[in-house]
């Protein structure tokens, strides 16, 4: 059975199980909970797992040429991209953890599924080697935080938003293999009467101005769950990385990144709709712009572009320069990219370095030779396949989510 190297041994394992603090039990479902769950910090100072620049609770190293650390989080700099492929090396990848990763062991890890929504109404479980053995699918999927550009609501809207501030880099493209989710509901004997699901992760209970909300676990429609979610145990090609969801994660395609819950441990399967606060508090749209109570919860994520380069780069005059970038959106596959070079007077086409394919992004690029010295703004607009492109202005929401909008890059011409 594969692990994910550098796994802590069976020694260390008990050593650091002696030092941190077990994880606790499933509300109920106790039997779930795995046996070797380790908090990142704990398990990196015993020199079990790498170390490296770090975010508290985050196992991967995190140079600052690749990574800006936000709290428990990690955002990948966009501008390193430049050197990736279509795919983002999982050591590239930006995390987003609500707590810290738990070090997991896919021997003892198990998945249950529970509730009315499954005939017979008694618990289902599957072992790893249980969900290996089940037919597999490979597909590449961007995950993109809810939140991803969060930080320009304010720095190029100047409207004020609460929650990490994220510039562009909380996204990401990786080719996952796993099971259909399809496939495991039916194997569990899912309801006719079924309507929502609740995956829920492993990751410590998330608490906030000293409330408990629990482990970290989302609502997810039926219906979607049999179009295209995969239990993925793959990333790239290696097993799961401990930060992106070791041993078997959600990969929710084009949906907003909270729904692609990691280190999954169990599925509600409900003939209810189900809540849960990140379907009530947080991931909606809240503000004046939106329903008094807010939005439904927020799914489908948004339309994107950005350069490849370093907000504030310096560009030497009368050169010609490769600039470089990605588009991406949600609902369709990308059409168009255009550039402004002139803070957005003229527009021209950028040349597309990639069949554009829905869930993933293109690589585009475009020739430029500043003459003028001083500051100039670039953008980028991308238009997709269903019509939909980049406006000037995002509509605000109070957690800022889903950034839209055309970004003024800055650089200045020496
Ligand atoms: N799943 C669990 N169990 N705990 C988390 O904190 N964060 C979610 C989602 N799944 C999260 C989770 C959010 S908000 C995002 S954007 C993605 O995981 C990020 O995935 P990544 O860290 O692999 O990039």
């Amino acid at each position: 059975m594969p692990s994910y190297p550098p796994a802590p041994d069976r020694r260390s394992l008990l050593k650091l199980l002696a030092a941190a603090p077990a994880a606790s039990a499933l509300g109920g479902l106790a039997a779930t909970a795995p046996a070797h769950a380790v908090p990142a910090q704990t398990a990196r100072a015993s020199g079990a797992v790498a170390s490296g620049a770090v975010a508290s609770g985050i196992v991967k190293s995190l140079p600052s040429e690749w990574f800006t650390v936000r709290g428990t989080n990690a955002e990948a700099r966009f501008d390193s991209f430049a050197d990736t492929g279509l795919l983002t090396p999982a050591d590239r990848f930006f995390v987003r953890n609500h707590t810290s990763t738990p070090v997991l062991d896919a021997s003892d890890w198990r998945l249950t599924l529970w509730g009315d929504g499954l005939h017979g109404r008694s618990p289902v479980h599957f072992t790893y080697g249980q969900l290996r053995d089940l037919p597999s699918v490979t597909r590449t999927a961007l995950i993109e935080c809810a939140g991803n550009g969060r930080s320009l609501y304010t720095s190029q809207q100047g409207e004020p938003v609460t929650g990490t501030s994220w510039t562009l880099g909380a996204v990401g493209a990786a080719r996952w293999r796993g099971v259909r989710l399809s496939d495991v509901l039916r194997r569990a004997g899912i309801a006719h009467d079924a309507v929502a699901l609740q995956p829920r992760g492993l990751d410590d209970p998330y608490v906030s101005g000293g409330v408990d909300y629990g482990r970290v676990r989302r609502p997810l429609p039926v219906a979607k769950a049999f179009d295209d979610v995969i239990l993925a145990y793959e990333m790239n090609g290696e097993p799961l990385p401990y930060d992106h969801g070791h041993p078997v994660r959600l990969v929710v395609p084009s949906w907003v990144g909270i729904a692609s819950i990691k280190w999954l441990g169990d599925i509600e399967v409900s003939a209810r709709p189900l809540t849960s606060p990140w379907s009530t508090d947080w991931y909606r749209l809240f503000g004046p712009a939106h329903p008094s109570g807010g939005s439904d919860p927020i799914t489908v994520q948004t339309i994107k572009s950005a350069y490849e380069l370093p907000f504030g780069a310096t560009l030497e005059a009368d050169r010609v320069h490769r600039l470089t970038g990605r588009a991406w959106s949600a609902h369709a596959p990308v059409r168009s990219v255009e550039v402004s070079t002139d803070g957005g007077t003229h527009w021209r086409r950028a040349r597309l370095l990639d069949t554009p394919r829905r869930d993933g992004w293109v690589r585009w690029t475009v020739p430029w030779r500043p003459h003028r010295t001083g500051p100039v703004t670039l953008l980028s607009r991308t238009t997709d396949a269903a019509g939909n492109t980049q406006p000037e202005r995002a509509v605000h929401n109070t957690q800022g989510y889903l950034f839209g909008a055309v970004v003024r890059h800055p650089v200045t011409v020496a």
